[in-house]
This record gives structure tokens, sequence and C-alpha cells, in this order.
């Protein structure tokens, strides 16, 4: 099938590549020129794991290609995705105006028989607005346009693998022919035993909020266990193996930690938020979902402080500055937020990090970086694990505790284990589990 994907940001460039390894003819585009002319020279705008080999591979077999001028291609697609960004407004509701771009452009240049597939996380209600904007722009012409929803379950860090071997396909929809489309289109993933969920549109548009916003509650719920923890003298890591071996609870999204970030838990939450109250129902549990994130950060550097008592004349090194491992992705990362609170205090804070320092810097002028951790720790007073990079556990803690100020470690992310930090010398402070006294 011939496909169109506008936006190629994180969603959009795996779309990319998962549809052109399906066998599709795709044709990604983007209002951001610069962004074209390096994808159309094989250069990708961001880090994600086993992208670059995949956009590569699908581009040198011709079924891939790039343009920023989308009314080349809308014209001849049976499929335009929507996978433009909906970045949250200061009312937290969810900034649709790039999403009525694409629509419109849509709406004007598409010729026969075409779905319209909202991938972009969007609020219930939304493709009722797309079906009207994409009138209004059909200039009358009766037009065969088919609003779905087909929500993305992409996790940053595995977004390849989980777009190639997913969980569930979701479609949302109203006419069987559009589900016929979508059912052809993803035809590969469900013979080789993808899951296929059809609902009407509203359902598979709430769903997707409701499954990030659970997601969210789940280790928001383990950010609370780990300062009751704190205070009971427990270990929430040993909590959650327990909770986590109820298969109606599943070990997942329950570790303790700096919390949440990235460009979908934080936004969507406040989306759903936004939603619920525009359909006048209070929902009291998506607020405390944010509080406790936010909790997480100020238990932290509380430790930080109790460590080092003032903050000024004190270096501080930041371990990870991404919001997850495997990503360069600093969008709403609660390292930033650490950094930021740290700066405020008058520290001076380094940060290191395999992928993301470039990105970091640009987000948190203040923060100071250094591509080796051995020489971000120089003169530290205090190290905090933020972002649980799986090269961070192979450090020479020896070397670290020698070149440091005060051996002081304090790991927001329980990377370590209690005992080898101990055993190195360091003063050790974990998440909801006992450390130094
Ligand atoms: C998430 C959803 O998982 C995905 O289904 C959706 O499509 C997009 O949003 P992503 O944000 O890329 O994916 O990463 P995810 O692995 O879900 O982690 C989100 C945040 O939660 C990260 O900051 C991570 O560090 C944090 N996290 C995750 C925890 O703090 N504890 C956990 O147990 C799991």
């Amino acid at each position: 099938m011939r496909v169109v994907v506008i936006g190629t940001g994180h969603v959009g460039l795996v779309t990319c590549g998962t549809l052109a390894a399906l066998g599709h003819e795709v044709v990604g585009t983007d209002a951001d020129q610069e962004k074209i002319s390096r994808l159309q020279s094989g250069i990708l705008p961001f880090h994600e794991p086993d992208l670059d080999a995949l956009v590569e591979e699908q581009a040198k077999d011709g079924r891939l290609g790039f343009t920023d001028d989308a009314s080349e291609a809308i014209p001849n697609a049976d499929v335009v995705f929507i996978c433009v960004s909906t970045p949250p407004r200061s009312t937290g509701e969810a900034n649709l105006v790039a999403v009525e771009q694409a629509v419109r452009l849509v709406g004007h240049q598409a010729s026969g028989r075409t779905v319209v597939v909202e991938k972009s996380t969007v609020p219930a209600g939304t493709a009722q607005r797309i079906r009207h904007v994409l009138l209004q722009e059909g200039n009358g012409v009766r037009k065969e346009l088919e609003v779905v929803s087909n929500p993305e379950f992409l996790r940053e860090g595995s977004a390849v693998r989980d777009s190639l071997e997913p969980d569930r396909i979701l479609v949302g929809a109203e006419r069987d022919w559009a589900f016929g489309v979508m059912r052809e289109l993803y035809a590969p993933l469900i013979a080789n035993g993808a899951r296929l969920i059809e609902t009407d549109i509203n359902t598979a548009e709430l769903a997707k909020h409701a499954s990030n916003a659970f997601l969210a509650l789940k280790i928001s719920y383990a950010n609370a266990l780990a300062r009751i923890c704190e205070r009971a003298e427990a270990d929430v890591v040993a909590v959650a193996e327990v909770m986590g071996a109820d298969p109606r609870i599943g070990p997942d999204f329950l570790r303790a930690g700096l919390g949440y970030g990235g460009s979908c838990f934080p936004k969507d939450l406040q989306a759903f938020q936004h939603l619920a109250a525009s359909l006048h129902y209070d929902f009291p549990l998506l607020r405390e979902i944010g509080r406790i994130n936010d909790e997480a950060i100020e238990a932290t550097l509380e430790k930080v402080r109790a460590g080092l008592w003032n903050l000024e004349h004190k270096r501080v090194v930041l371990l990870g500055l991404a919001f997850k491992p495997g990503t360069d992705d600093v969008r709403f990362s609660p390292p930033l937020a650490l950094a930021a609170r740290l700066l405020d205090g008058g520290a001076t804070v380094v940060g290191h990090d395999p992928q993301a320092m470039a990105n970091a810097k640009e987000e948190c002028p203040g923060l100071l970086a250094s591509t080796d951790p051995y020489e971000a720790a120089e003169g530290a007073h205090c190290l905090v694990v933020c972002t649980e990079w799986p090269e961070f556990r192979s450090l020479d803690l020896r070397r670290l505790r020698d070149v440091m100020a005060q051996p002081f470690i304090v790991d927001a992310r329980n990377l370590f284990e209690p005992e080898e930090i101990l055993a190195a010398g360091f003063s050790y402070q974990p998440t909801g589990r006992p450390g130094s006294p």
C-alpha cells in the first residue's frame, strides 16, 4: 500500500521504518526542512537503538523516502498517518495545532479513498474535529476520507522492537472498509501473532490515555511506597518484588526512583486530566500521580542536602541526564529537574550521560557536562545516580571514591546494591531502602 507519514519524530520515524519493513511504499514528510534533508542523507534527528539500521535498509530497498513537500505524496496515498507532536499547553490541554495543520493538508491534497490515521496521542473526541476539517478542506469535492485512531505504544529505547513485535495493535474506526485497510496494512504483524483490537474511535483514543495514566500510577505508587519504606526502614525493592509476584499486579513499572519523565507520561497525564475535567468528571487520582512524581525529586534533593549541609561551594555529579536509559531524550527529564533545584540551591552541577549531554546542556544551560565520569567526579562532594544506564554498573568505584572530595552517593535509581557501595567506602543513600546511618 502507499503510505504517507506526516511528522518524522520518535513516533513518525519508527512508523516509517516499520511500515516499509512490512512491504509498503512509505513517504515520510515533515515541516522541518532541515530534518528532512538530513533524513534524505541518512542522518536521524535522535538516538533510538536499531532505528538508523531499519531506516537505512528500507531507504536502500526503495520502500522509504522523505520529502518536505507533502503535496507530492498525499494525492496517491492509501493511508496517511498523523504523527505530529501534541505537547501540553500551559493549561495541561494537548496542543493540537500541528494536528489541525496536518489534517488540513490531507483534506486539501487527498484525491481518492484515503484512511487518515491518528497516531499521535490525542484526547478522545479529536476524530470528530478531524472529520469536520477534512470536509472543510475538501472544497466541496466528495472525497472518501475516513478517520481512524491507531495509538502508538512505543517505549523510547525499544521503539523498533515494540513496533515490529507489538503487544497489541489498537484500531478505532467507524466504517468496515477502514478496518479492512488497517487489517491489510498490518497483515504481516497480525499473521505473526500480534493481537489486533478493534473498537470505535472514541474508545481507542481514550484507551491510550488510560493506559499511560495507569503505567504512571504504578510508578507513582512505587515512589509513594519508597517514602513509606524510608520511614519504616523497609526495602521498597523487596516490597515491589513481593507485589510483582502476583500476576494481577505484575513486576513491571514498580521501580521506585527519581520518577517518570519523557514526552509521553507527563503530557498524557495532563491531557487526560484536562479531558476528564472537560467531561465534568473530577479525577483527583490523576493529580496525585503527578504530585508523587514531583515529590520523588524533592526526596532525592533532601538526601543530597542532608549529606552536604549547604549546597553552596559544593560540586554535585549527576550520572545520567536522559529521562531513561537507551535514549538521548531529555524532555521532562527528572535528572534535569533535579539539576535545576541543585543549581537554584547554589551547587555546581556536572552531568555525565552516554547519549543525552548535548540535549541536556541545551535544556539546562547552567549544567556543566563531562564525557568522562571520573573527570566529572573530580572534587565532587556528592554523586547522584539519576538514570540507570547499564554501563554505570561497571564504573570503578574505588577510582570514583579516590577522585571525589566526599565519598557520598545518592542512588536515585537503586542501580547499585547497598553492600557493594558501602564496601567501597562510600556513604550511601538509596531510594526507599536502608542506606548509611
Ligand atoms: C511510555 C509508555 O511505556 C509507552 O507505552 C507509550 O507509548 C509512551 O510512553 P516511554 O515514555 O518511552 O514509554 O518510556 P517508559 O519505559 O514507559 O518510561 C517512562 C518513564 O518512567 C521513564 O522516565 C522511566 O525512567 C520511568 N520509570 C519506568 C520508572 O521510574 N519506574 C519504572 O518502573 C518504569
